[in-house]
């Protein structure tokens, strides 16, 4: 692998981005999934390589190009990216959380696959870890990233919401998005977003492309690293 020199505001800053939705295998050929396209996460890593930084990309399959540049990582499953976001924010100046996280793992998939034939099975779930509540353990040992961003896709009381992540998984700021519009959140190009931090007044920017949410994401990074 080798290091473009690119220039740039966030010339040698290491941002770690997490885009996709996981998937959480029942049976060899079923998962669980959501609807996350991977769209505004992808966005993000284009954004932060325009900016010059070293982007390590952390991503579910997803039908989108990879962004040019960025070190990309495969995962599936939410532990498995759980792993790796931990390893790479270790080093990382920022994470931005952009992936839909599976809050729910069948408790064991089914070595071989499950046929029609019996009765339908019950599929018992646990909650997995949460992956910005681990970030947040770990960078009180390790100070690192200085900067961590998730995303929060609500369907009601989208502020209140979103502010109780904020502050639960200890974030300097919160994309906060509200899934229940036509034209915002997931299979779109388009989003309608408000930043919140925990101390300025909520910034609402008006319906953008997810390209120019991006650049907004990264103008904070520029802020703040
Ligand atoms: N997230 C995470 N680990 C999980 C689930 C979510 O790190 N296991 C992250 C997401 O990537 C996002 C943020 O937490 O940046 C908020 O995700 P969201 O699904 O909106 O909130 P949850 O905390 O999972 O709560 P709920 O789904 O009940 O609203
Ligand atoms: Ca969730």
């Amino acid at each position: 692998r080798f290091t473009l020199s690119r220039g740039g505001p966030l010339q040698g800053k290491k941002v770690v981005i997490t885009a996709g939705g996981t998937r959480e295998p029942i049976d060899p050929v079923r998962v669980i999934t959501n609807r996350s396209s991977g769209r505004q996460g992808y966005a993000v890593a284009q954004a932060a390589l325009d900016a010059g930084a070293q982007v390590t990309l952390i991503t579910t399959p997803t039908q989108l190009p990879l962004p040019y540049g960025a070190e990309v990582l495969s995962v599936e499953t939410a532990a498995q990216m759980g792993d790796a976001v931990l390893s790479a924010s270790a080093q990382a100046d920022a994470l931005i959380m952009s992936a839909a996280v599976a809050d729910f793992q069948p408790v064991q998939a089914a070595p071989q696959k499950i046929k029609k034939s019996g009765a339908p099975p019950a599929i018992e779930l646990r909650p997995t870890t949460d992956i910005l509540s681990a970030v947040a353990a770990q960078r009180q040992t390790l100070q690192r990233p200085r900067v961590v961003i998730g995303f929060a896709a609500e369907s009601q009381n989208l502020l209140e919401n979103a502010r109780a992540k904020l502050q639960a998984k200890r974030l300097e700021m919160i994309v906060a998005n509200d899934i229940s519009a036509a034209d915002a959140g997931f299979e779109v190009n388009t989003n309608r977003v408000v930043f919140l931090t925990p101390t300025a007044e909520p910034e609402s920017l008006p319906l953008l492309s997810k390209s120019e949410v991006a650049g907004r994401i990264v103008q904070r990074l520029v802020e703040w690293l």
